[in-house]
């Protein structure tokens, strides 16, 4: 028994042609719409939906503005959900209807259960070749014009007490430690075997609580970088990438997202089993990033934004002076 992962993940924000347009070029599929909520699909029909602050019953969130309100993990089973329930059964908001668990963590974010809802996809992925593996032969690599986003990976929260809320996640859920920069964060997998994080929780020396960011998955890093891309031509800022993390190898690029905080593609992060043993990290900026590329990349002209555009179509074919 265990978390498989995040099925859903609420929004709340008043610009909702903004996150439409946003969630879109992203390459999610949107599902439905109405005046007051925007659902969207990821690949493997994990929803993301948007919901403006006048809809009734929305969770607060952890601070103004546009944020997420509400993460809803899935599991396997009507009897895991069982298990679930009664495990949160004493949290403040505990409620189970429609299928669905819902508390409110220890952070004050509103958390959900339910039997998972998302579809299992196979999509077909490119290779590798390295010295020792020449997987890729005779046909080239990807290359992406946009990403399809395949789920939602993980969730960055910043947290008032991380202690509190790892052993909440540790004892409820029956989430892991990964690894951890010792008292500021902590990056957790929903179970023993699994990608390297499915959530991260932060702890700020000023105790703010709030949304960092929210990540999706794609298939690799050719994707990554080419969703990037596709966002830059679409306009959307970049608040650092493409690049890559220390901490779980996985590359990444994250965007100002108008319906709260970053919004991240990641891809290639590391695999771990019951074996791995939890590392500790002092935080610093070649911790947090092996490289990174600040401002990122421009669709266009392929270059650094803001570096100039090639004027030729053979970079040795040199304009006279
Ligand atoms: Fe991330």
């Amino acid at each position: 028994m265990a978390v498989l992962g995040i099925d859903e993940v609420t929004y709340r924000a008043e610009d909702l042609p903004a996150c439409k347009k946003f969630f879109l070029d992203w390459g999610l599929k949107l599902v439905s719409e109405s005046a007051q909520q925007l659902v969207f699909h990821t690949l493997n029909e994990c929803v993301v939906r948007v919901a403006h602050p006048s809809t009734p019953g929305l969770p607060a969130g952890l601070e103004e503005g546009p944020t997420m309100v509400e993460v809803v993990w899935g599991v396997e089973s009507e009897s895991d959900l069982q298990t679930y329930a009664a495990n949160l059964k004493d949290n403040p908001a505990f409620s189970l209807t429609d299928g669905r668990v819902r508390a409110i963590d220890p952070n004050g974010v509103t958390i959900g259960v339910q039997v998972s809802r998302k579809k299992p996809v196979t999509l077909e992925c490119g290779e590798f070749n390295t010295w020792s593996h020449r997987r890729r032969v005779n046909k080239p690599a990807p290359f992406y014009e946009r990403a399809t986003p395949i789920e939602v990976g993980h969730v960055v929260f910043y947290v008032a007490n991380r202690v509190e809320a790892v052993k909440f996640y540790e004892d409820k859920l029956g989430f892991v430690v990964s690894d951890q920069y010792p008292n500021r964060g902590s990056f957790m997998r929903c179970a023993p075997k699994g990608g390297h994080h499915d959530m991260f929780l932060l702890q700020l020396p000023s105790g703010k609580k709030g949304l960092n960011h929210v990540a999706f998955t794609v298939r690799d890093i050719h994707e990554v970088v080419g969703g990037g891309m596709a966002m830059d031509r679409h306009g959307w800022k970049t608040e650092l990438g493409p690049g890559r993390h220390p901490v779980s190898s996985a590359y990444f690029w994250y965007f100002e997202n108008p319906a709260g905080a970053l919004c991240e593609y990641y891809a290639d992060e590391d695999e771990l089993t019951g074996e791995w043993q939890s590392r500790d990290f002092e935080p610093g900026p070649t911790v947090f990033a092996e490289w990174a590329i600040s401002g990122g990349l421009d669709g266009n002209t392929r270059r650094p934004k803001g570096a100039a555009a090639p004027a030729n179509k053979f970079m040795t074919d040199k304009t006279a002076a």
